[in-house]
């Protein structure tokens, strides 16, 4: 382990911590000095072993025989296990089955771990596994999602939702588009790998120190696989370096190999994996194969939507269900379909079982109805703008297509804003004049909205639990079922229960997340870590504070409206005491200082048999406006600003949500524009590094970028202090950056194609559309540049 610098750095003095000021992340400076330690820098525990997994390598095969004596025997090795060595469940499903812990008789991806082997050096495991001798049959492999859809090969049953009578609207629409498009994939790329540490307890029992943003499941899984009561399974997690949902499920088959490896030597056990076996071995942000059905009429207002949604799920069902529903739920992003149906389809691949990846596949969803905006606009050569602004959701027009009323139109009010100060028609002119001269390099611009859901879909997880203990000092222990993975979650819940107590931030020390404090815990996802935890903890403070009061009332004789707290203080009638002082009397006077809290989301259902119903408690808001500039020779582009308009309601930690709207953004611009998963025909992974998967880079940031949040707009809902989840809408920003690509494009033919573009818009696809672009201008007499008439 490193060595802690004599004089640590510590953390400025801390402002009186309420909720809703900007105060640094609490691990902001352990961050940046190096002291913030990661599964791999904790110190390592005697007679540790390292693990390592042997991959199939061939997508769809039986196993016809496997010989792993040339494992055995590499030198260093203490253990190899294979599915024959599990003691309990050998399936590892998070929801439904179909995860096998180890592949038994057959492979179905290039990657599929089929043994695992424990050494006394990192090195040793690897070597060592990569040893084995598989002999397979290979079966068909399906690999894209249309041969998927072709084959009717689903890990999940297909979905409908619909309203009324799309098909007759369709027919009667004065105008009728269609288009499909493919929308690409995603590597995590957290910082910190996969990584795990399992020791065994002195009760046949483990302790997993994992990278997790689930706790629960990996203790629940771990206990499976082990055939042990969950009780013996004790899980922590301090930080993770980045999840981004890669780390919902991910994370679960290395605790269980560790923790197999771990009883099957007696030794403690690491597994890291290293980032190629990461990038192959571990699911992904899926692919979808989209259509649109479109009527509606000269004013570009949609009538009727006929909408398809197809997710590449991989293998196994994993969260494909509520990821492929969520993009169902978000085809309409932010506008009213009026008659429609929405279909979703959970296509089945011989690929890694794709997973949650920050909006859950919300991004997917909408992606096909902001293309479809783009594209009513060029049909109708109108403004795109004008028919997003059109087509919104409002007063008299407010229904989903899965029956949720939206009750706080926040959008049209925002998007104004936006539209203002980010000088949209002002900038339009001025790049379609500079689009007229400059014949090969051009401008583009977007605004486009997101509208996203907040609650988990699956109901179970709304729910959450807390433990806050006072000490006698007055000092605060805070402990919750969510996990830190640089979010900012601990500082806000930290802010939340110094604002119950009115007292200084430092007071509160937030501990690693652990299963053996809360229980039963939801996955740190869907943005709800603070609206669920925040509340948990608010209720432990409040059941405290209780207590409090009761005791001020018997001992001082006062009412219980003459106790307040205020400022480090607690006032009781005319006396003050100080915090500590006032905690030490309650103490000695025998009273618990300690409380659990608990929390379950109100409001929310929905049916899956009807496709109806309120799965979210509300939804969350923003707009980005972005401006591009493309090289039409070479098909490289920048972007050049971005503004954002962002909705957190009444903020709890104006920096942190800052910093997420930044780098959500970021997220999903890199997402739609530069980073490219690419399989080869034989299905296997061919992009495993940075130097062939390119995430953006500082220089990749728009050199004018302004971000605001939106004012005045606390959460009507009763949210922890009236905020706004913030964790994955931001992402869905990233979306004007793909649409202001195709502006720039489209200008070539004078903005009346919808260039084809499928995302990652790589230089290579944005010149394919310039290609495609010309070619239509070339037939159609459209070259050159005069804008379409609202604009
Ligand atoms: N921000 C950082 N820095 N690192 C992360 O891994 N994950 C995102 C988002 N922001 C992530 C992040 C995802 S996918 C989710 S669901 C939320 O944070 C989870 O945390 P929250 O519910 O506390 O917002
Ligand atoms: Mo986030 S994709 O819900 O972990």
């Amino acid at each position: 382990m490193r060595k802690l610098p004599a004089n640590p750095l510590k953390p400025p003095a801390t402002v009186s911590g309420t909720a809703g000021l900007g105060i640094a992340h609490d691990s902001a400076w352990k961050h940046v000095s190096g002291q913030a330690r990661y599964i791999d820098d904790l110190p390592e525990p005697e007679g540790l072993l390292h693990a390592a997994v042997g991959q199939g390598t061939v997508a769809h095969a039986r196993i016809k025989s496997m010989d792993l004596s040339a494992v055995r025997d590499y030198p260093g090795v203490v253990a190899v296990v294979t599915v024959g060595d599990v003691p309990g469940h050998t399936d590892i499903g998070p929801v439904f089955p179909g995860d096998p812990v180890l592949a038994g008789e057959r492979v179905e991806y290039v990657g599929q771990p089929i043994f695992a082997v424990a050494a006394t050096s990192l090195r040793a495991a690897r070597q060592a596994a990569r040893l084995a001798r598989v002999d397979y049959d290979p079966l068909e492999a399906v690999l894209t999602t249309e041969a998927a859809l072709e084959k009717q090969l689903f890990v999940r049953p297909s979905h409908t939702q619909s309203r009324g009578d799309p098909d007759q609207a369709l027919a009667s629409a004065p105008h009728r588009l269609q288009a499909e498009m493919h929308v690409g994939g995603q590597e995590h790329f957290y910082l910190e790998g996969q990584v795990c540490l399992v020791e065994p307890t002195e009760d046949a029992g483990v302790f997993v120190h994992t990278s997790s943003q689930h706790p629960s499941e990996v203790q629940k899984l771990v206990a499976e696989v082990l055939a042990l009561p969950i009780h013996e399974v004790q899980v922590e997690v301090r930080r993770m370096g980045g999840g981004f949902g890669g780390k919902e499920t991910q994370a679960a088959p290395l605790a269980c190999i560790s923790a197999l490896l771990a009883r099957a030597t007696g030794h403690p056990v690491k597994y890291r994996m290293a980032r190629t076996d990461d990038m192959v071995g571990t699911g992904k942000r899926h692919d979808f194969y989209n259509t649109y059905d479109l009527g509606f009429d000269d004013d570009g207002l949609i009538k009727g939507a006929d909408i398809m949604v197809a997710g590449r799920c991989g293998f196994s069902p994993d969260l494909s269900d509520a990821i492929v529903d969520r993009a169902m739920f978000h085809a309409d992003n932010a506008y009213y379909l009026d008659q429609a149906r929405v279909v979703g389809h959970r296509c089945k691949t011989h690929t890694v079982s794709n997973t949650a990846f920050r909006g859950f596949g919300g991004p997917q969803g909408m992606m096909i109805i902001e293309r479809a905006m783009d594209d009513i606009a060029r049909h109708l050569n109108l403004d795109p703008l004008d028919v997003r602004k059109r087509n919104l959701y409002g007063p008299g027009r407010d229904t989903t297509h899965y029956g949720q009323t939206i009750e706080q139109h926040v959008l049209p009010e925002l998007i104004e804003q936006l539209e203002a100060s980010s000088d949209y028609r002002q900038r339009r002119a001025e790049i379609t004049a500079y689009n007229r001269q400059s014949p090969v390099v051009k401008r583009g611009l977007a605004l486009t909205p997101v509208k996203f859901g907040i609650s988990f879909t699956a109901k179970h997880l709304n729910q959450a639990g807390a433990l806050v203990h006072v000490y006698t000092d007055g000092s605060i222990h805070l402990n919750h079922g969510g996990t830190e993975m640089g979010q900012g979650l601990f500082v806000k819940i930290a802010q939340v229960v110094a604002a119950a107590f009115q007292v200084d931030i430092d007071r509160i020390k937030v501990s690693a997340t652990r299963t053996d404090k809360v229980p039963n815990t939801s996955p740190t996802a869907a943005s709800s870590g603070s609206d669920l935890n925040g509340m948990a903890a608010l209720d432990a403070c409040e059941t405290i504070k209780q207590r409090l009061v009761d005791f001020a009332v018997e001992t001082y004789g006062v009412t219980a409206d003459a106790v307040e707290f205020v400022n480090n203080q607690v006032r009781v009638g005319g006396q003050t005491f100080d915090w500590a002082e006032f905690v030490q009397q309650a103490y000695m006077g025998r009273v618990s200082l300690s409380s659990t809290g608990f929390y379950a989301t109100p409001k929310i259902h929905y049916d899956h048999e009807t496709g109806h119903g309120r799965p979210f408690l509300y939804y969350a808001n923003g707009a980005a406006c972005s401006e591009v500039v493309v090289d039409t020779l070479t098909g490289e582009y920048r972007v050049i600003r971005t503004d954002i308009l962002h909705d957190v309601g009444q903020s709890l930690n104006p920096a942190i949500d800052i910093g997420q709207i930044e780098g959500g953004f970021i997220q999903g611009m890199g997402w739609l524009t530069t980073e490219e998963l690419v399989y080869s025909d034989q299905g296997q992974l061919m992009t495993t590094g940075p130097a062939t998967y390119k995430i953006p880079a500082v220089s990749d940031a728009p050199p004018d970028f302004r971000v605001s949040l939106l004012a005045h707009s606390p959460n009507r809902e009763a949210t922890v202090f009236r905020s706004k989840a913030v964790g994955e809408p931001p992402l869905m920003l990233g979306i004007s950056v793909w649409c202001a690509l195709r502006d720039a494009v489209a200008s070539l033919a004078n903005y009346g194609f919808s260039p084809p573009l499928d995302t990652p818009a790589t230089p290579e696809r944005v010149l394919g559309a310039v290609t495609a672009t010309r070619e239509w201008a070339a037939r159609n007499g459209q070259t050159g540049g005069a804008r379409c008439k609202s604009a």
